[in-house]
């Protein structure tokens, strides 16, 4: 989906990804910077945003924020301070996930608002810093990062199926309710995809179940019709698609990246 060229079609624009230092949010993060916007990472680790924005830097202008999208306040400063540096954010990218597999007997009440607080009032946070400015400009991109299990239900992961559920009931409606605002909400849906969140899962099934790292491994690609991991770059790729200017059409949309897991 994306073209292999330098042209600049995001220039001047400022982009904010959450869970931007690793995984999928760094594979964003560098194709909004090759394609003219000036980019915020926002996370809780210091030393991996810090790490990012070095081996970023080479592309274009790209600042580092500290926040734990699950708290107000911390994304309130933290969109705050991006906003003095770059101007006001014209496209989120709501990437700041959690996963957590197991039975529907050990998910406490604990557990279940952890994950619905990352993944689904997270987005909510974010979305409700960055709405007002996009109002004001009348233009605005966010694509939430929702997952095929917010589209489908699978067995061990009910607290994030129903998160990620709600991220797509949360996109359709923001796509509704500002649809002659110039602005577009969308949401991608990925399959199992090679990031750390992966790896967490395989130790997960090793340790639990006592499979090899290879079983475990293939156990996850099963559900894909193409057996294999998706790569973060295709889920960037689409990303990047759906921010561009002439994307405007595309609104409300949930794109499932999986090799054909939901037809
Ligand atoms: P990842 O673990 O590399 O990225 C998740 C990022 O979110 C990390 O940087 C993490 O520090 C950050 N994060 C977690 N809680 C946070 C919080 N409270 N505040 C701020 N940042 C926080 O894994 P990946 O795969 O790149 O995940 C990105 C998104 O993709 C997530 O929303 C995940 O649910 C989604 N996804 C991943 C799939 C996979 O198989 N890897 C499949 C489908 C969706």
């Amino acid at each position: 989906m994306q073209t292999q060229n330098t042209q600049q079609n995001l220039l001047g624009k400022h982009a904010l990804i959450t869970g931007g230092a690793t995984g999928i949010g760094a594979s964003v993060a560098a194709n909004l910077l090759k394609h003219g916007a000036k980019v915020t990472i926002a996370g809780r680790t210091e030393s991996s945003l810090q790490e990012t924005q070095k081996n970023l830097s080479h592309l274009g202008q790209i600042y580092y924020v500290i926040v734990d999208v699950t708290n107000a306040d911390s994304v309130k400063e933290g969109f705050t301070q991006a906003a003095e540096k770059n101007g006001a954010v014209d496209i989120l990218i709501n990437n700041a996930g959690q996963a957590v597999s197991t039975s529907f007997h050990n998910t406490d009440a604990k557990l279940w608002q952890d994950i619905i607080d990352v993944n689904l009032t997270g987005t909510f946070h974010c979305s409700k810093q960055v709405i007002p400015a996009m109002l004001d400009a009348g233009w605005g991109r966010i694509v939430n990062v929702s997952s095929i299990t917010g589209v489908k239900g699978y067995a061990y992961v009910a607290a994030y199926s129903a998160s990620k559920h709600g991220v797509i009931g949360l996109t359709r409606s923001l796509a509704v309710e500002f649809a002659n605002k110039g602005i577009t909400v969308n949401a991608v849906c990925p399959g199992f995809t090679d990031t750390n969140m992966v790896k967490d899962a395989v130790e997960t099934i090793v340790k639990k179940w006592g499979a090899t790292p290879e079983q475990a491994l293939s156990n996850l690609v099963a559900a894909n019709p193409q057996k294999k991991l998706i790569d973060p770059q295709e889920v960037a790729d689409s990303i990047l698609w759906l921010c561009m200017p002439h994307s405007s059409s595309i609104n409300g949309q949930s794109i499932a990246i999986a090799g054909g897991e939901i037809m």
